[in-house]
This record gives C-alpha cells, structure tokens and sequence, in this order.
C-alpha cells in the first residue's frame, strides 16, 4: 500500500524513540509502535513522569506528551508489533565490532541481523523493512538474503511465500541535543530504495509518510548504496572539519593565533561555511568515530588503502586533541596530577543531552587516572553510575592497545573518581578545572565564589572555548583554552 496506517520501529534509544514520536506527532492517522528488548527502556518511555523519558532532549517531553497513548506506543513485544505492521523501521544499535573479524573497526551487525531474522520469521503479511540504524554500504543486501529465505520451509526445502518484503535505507541526520528540531525542519530526508517496482512503490509510502511535514522538494531518492553510503559520508565529512579546525588549534597555541579568530574568517567564505568549526577537547559521541573506522573498514575491504588512510587520519587527529588536553592539564600542574583533585564540568559528549558514548571526557578522565589524580565531576543530566560504567567499558574495551596505559579496577575507579550534584562542591579545594562540555550555565556561574573556593594557583582549561576569558584572568585564575597561543 502507499498509504500506511501501522507502523513498528525495532529500537527505543536515542534515534528509534525521538524519530517516532515526531511521526507520531505528525501523522495523528497513523498508529506507531516503538519496540525494544530493554524492559526498563519501555517503563521509562511509558513513565507518566516525563522527566524519566529514557532520552533527554528538549522538545521531546512535549512531542510524547501530545503522541503517547493516542497513536504512540512503547512495548515489549517485539513480534507483535512485527506482526501488526506494514511498515517496520530498524533503529537498534550498530556499535563498533569489539571482538574477532573487524574488531575495533567494523560496525556489528548482529543486532541488525537479529532483528531481519525476527521479522522473516514472524511476518505473515507483505512488509516494508526500512534501515534507520547506519549501515555499511551493501547491508540491505544481507537483509534481503535473510528476509527472502524465510519463504523458504526450513525442513521441506519448499517455498512457502508468505510474505513479501521491500527494503529501503532512510539514514537518520538528526544530531542530539537538537533532535526535535532537526527532525520538524530536516534539510533532507534521504530515501534509498531497490531498482524494482515493489522498491519504488515502498520509496512513495515512505515518501508520503514524510511529506505530513517534510517539503516535497526536501525528500530526496537514490539508489539504495548511494543511500547506505551518503549516511556515512555525510559524518565523515563533518568529524573531518572538527578535525581540520583541531589540527590548526595546536599550530595556533604554537604562533600566538587564535582559533576562533582564525575559524570566524575561513568560515565568512561561503565555500568553506561557518558552521562545524568550533575548536574543542575532539569530538565525542556514538556516530562519528564509529562511522569513520567503519568507512576505513570498508576501504581496506574494497583494497583502497590510501583512501583508508585518508579518513583514517580524522580519528588520529582526535585522539590526538583529546590526549594533547590531559597532557596540558598535566603539564601545567607541575609535572603530575598525582593525589590532586581535578573537577570536570560536564561529562556528556556535548549540551543538552544525556548520552556520554564516546565523550572526550571519558578519555581525558582515563589519561588523568593513569597518573593517579582524583577526578570530581558535574554534569547537569549524566548519573553517576553512568560515569563509572563509561571508565570501566574504556578500561575493558580500549581500541588503541599501543598506548602504555595500565588497567584500573572499578574499585580504583570509584576510589578516585566522585560525582557531585552541584558545581560548587565539585570545585571546592579543586587544583584545577577541567570544562569537557559547553553547558550554558558553565557560563552563568558566580566564577568568583568557584574561584575562593579552590586552592592557588587555580587553573581552569577550558575545553570548549564558553567561558569568557577576561574576567576570568581579571578574577586571577590561570586559564588555558583550545588554540589560543
Ligand atoms: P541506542 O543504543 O540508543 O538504541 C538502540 C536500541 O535498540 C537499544 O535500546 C537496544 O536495546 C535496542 N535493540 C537492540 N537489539 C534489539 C532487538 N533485536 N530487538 C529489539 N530492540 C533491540 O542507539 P541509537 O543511538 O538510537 O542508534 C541507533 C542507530 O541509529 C545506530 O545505527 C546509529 O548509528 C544510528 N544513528 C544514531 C544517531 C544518534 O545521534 N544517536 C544519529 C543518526 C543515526
Ligand atoms: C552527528 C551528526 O551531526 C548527525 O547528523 C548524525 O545523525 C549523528 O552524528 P551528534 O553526534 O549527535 O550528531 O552531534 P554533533 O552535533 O554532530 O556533535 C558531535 C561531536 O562533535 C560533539 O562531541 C560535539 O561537541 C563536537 N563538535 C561539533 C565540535 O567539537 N565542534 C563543532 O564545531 C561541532
């Protein structure tokens, strides 16, 4: 059918329940069920309290407050809602591989493969399968191979044909932090579909589903590897700019230029742009790195080396920024962190979220406790426990093995890292401060009752570049920002 009435979505996290609540939101004719295998995640998504929505996202208590309940759904039955549908979006996670073939490169799929493999066995009736989640090029493929042998008996060998199956690719671009926005004004919304006429006929229903609120002329198709691709280009070329600005940012604090003199001047080039070239500790987040080794995954695969070494360089650079700030940190207090107390402020990847994946801060956490320095962190919305569980996944899980860094046990960890609930205790008798995300209301506080509170000389290294650095040296810290020489 063009016009669809049910649809599932398979993966409640930060992608699969924002995305359908603004479907939702949108398209009152339309019943949408977001599923997941994570029972507390739909009890949170079902909370009545909508402070407890497992994603924190400006806008999106609203959107769930007017969808939930009248044509939006969070459930645990995955089956059923496959059963129910026409349409079913797959958002779960994609993370990079941590084991055996493409380990610390490669995307893992078998969370992706589960649920193709769910869906061939359960459906009875002709579905739409859309890829939401980022894949690597050619994916749709294996997802048509599972799905098409499902018509196929497994004892008798004979074909059973009781369901027919269309795959698209629609990436999702929207960024956290900005979700509800980007989603309500996207620039695009790409759509990728199988050169068949079931393909084209599944590109229009999900056009059309889209085009509630979505300009017509927005809704771009392409073939279904140019979709898959496109989503990965898409981040390569962003991290790449965060990377371009960073590398200038050390050849900054090496001359005396000012990165953020030097981006507002390139960025006046209506060829270059403005946007994208906020110096920082390095880029953070689920997306960005993940997608870079996995494009580099893909290149070695397909024998261009030096096109995998290209992008590669993106996340060498960004290791590099996040290691040059906790050297600096380290420098600067006289050799060594040892037994001091170093206070975080923010610990999430950037503002207005609650998602930590990747997060400079865990990094720069990491290189400070090698040297055995007490950390003490603030952050608006990350919970502690978040915080141990994101050092103690590094400590198992490191990708660059040629480091010297030694392991620490999650009792050291919680020995030497504390989580406080307010920026003055976090900063009381602190030797130093470290900002790791550009929260607004850093930039709000009485900095000169932080100040009294710590002990002399007190530093701040500011990270993001928000805190205004006149009054603060007027105040008498001993401030050091990115690419200010
Ligand atoms: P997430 O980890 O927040 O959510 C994924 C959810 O899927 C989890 O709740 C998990 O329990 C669930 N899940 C996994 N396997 C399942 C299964 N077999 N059945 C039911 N539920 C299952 O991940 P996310 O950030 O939402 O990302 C999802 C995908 O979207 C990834 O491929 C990611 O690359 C892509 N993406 C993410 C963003 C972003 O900003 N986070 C933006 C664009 C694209
Ligand atoms: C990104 C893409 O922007 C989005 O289109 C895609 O769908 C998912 O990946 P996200 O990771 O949520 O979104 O946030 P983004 O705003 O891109 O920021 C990523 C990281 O780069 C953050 O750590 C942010 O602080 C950092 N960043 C961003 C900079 O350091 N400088 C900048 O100029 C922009």
């Amino acid at each position: 059918p063009t016009e669809i009435k049910k649809i599932a979505c398979i993966g409640a996290g930060y992608v699969g329940g924002p995305t359908m609540a603004v479907i939702a939101q949108q398209c009152p004719h339309i019943q949408v069920t977001v599923v997941d295998i994570n029972p507390q995640r739909i009890a949170d998504w079902n909370d009545e309290d909508l402070s407890k929505l497992p994603v924190y996202e400006p806008g999106l208590p609203e959107v769930v407050a007017e969808a939930r309940g009248r044509n939006l759904f969070f459930s645990t039955d995955v089956e059923g809602a496959i059963r129910e549908s026409e349409m079913i979006f797959i958002s779960v996670n994609t993370p990079t591989k941590t084991y055996g073939v493409g380990k610390g490169m490669a995307a893992d799929l078998k969370y992706v493969e589960l649920c193709a493999r769910q869906i061939a066995e359960v459906a009875t009736s002709n579905k739409i399968v859309v890829e939401k989640s980022t894949l690597p090029v050619r994916t749709a493929q294996a997802i048509r191979t599972i799905l098409d042998s499902s018509s196929i008996n497994g004892d008798t060998g004979a074909s059973n044909k009781k369901a027919q199956f269309a795959v698209l690719s629609n990436p999702e671009f929207l960024a956290e932090g900005t979700a509800i926005t980007d989603l309500l004004h996207a620039d695009r919304v790409l759509i990728g579909s199988e050169d068949s006429e079931g393909g084209k006929q599944a590109e229009q229903a999900l056009a059309n589903i889209y085009a509630n609120w979505i300009p017509r002329e927005q809704i771009i198709t392409t073939r279904i590897w140019s979709s898959e691709l496109s989503k990965l280009t898409a981040n390569a070329f962003l991290a790449q700019r965060i990377s371009s600005i960073n590398s200038i940012s050390a050849l900054c604090e090496r001359t005396g230029a000012d990165v953020d003199e030097v981006a507002r001047a390139i960025g006046m080039d209506s060829r270059i742009g403005s946007k994208f070239l906020k110096s920082s500790v390095g880029f953070g987040g689920s997306c960005f790195q993940k997608d870079i080794l996995n494009l580099v995954y893909l290149c070695r695969h397909f024998n261009l080396p030096e096109v995998a070494d290209y992008w590669e360089q993106v996340v060498t650079l960004n290791d590099y920024q996040k290691h040059r700030f906790a050297k600096q940190i380290i420098d600067s207090l006289f050799n060594t962190v040892s037994g001091k107390k170093i206070s975080f402020l923010g610990w999430a990847f950037k503002k207005d979220t609650n998602d930590t994946r990747e997060s400079a801060a865990i990094y720069v956490a990491d290189e400070l406790l090698q040297d055995r320095a007490e950390i003490h962190v603030y952050d608006p919305k990350v919970k502690a426990e978040q915080i141990y569980a994101d050092l103690e996944y590094l400590q198992a899980n490191r990708r660059n093995t040629t480091q010297e860094n030694g392991q620490l046990s999650s009792e050291e960890i919680r020995q030497l890292v504390n989580v406080h609930q307010s920026p003055f205790d976090a900063t009381q008798n602190a030797h130093a401060i470290a900002v790791l995300t550009e929260w607004d209301e850093f930039k709000t506080y009485d900095w000169q009752k932080i100040y009294d509170g710590m002990l002399k000389p007190a530093f701040i290294f500011d990270g993001r570049n928000i805190l205004d650095r006149e009054a603060l040296k007027a105040i008498g810290f001993e401030l050091t920002s990115i690419g200010k020489g």
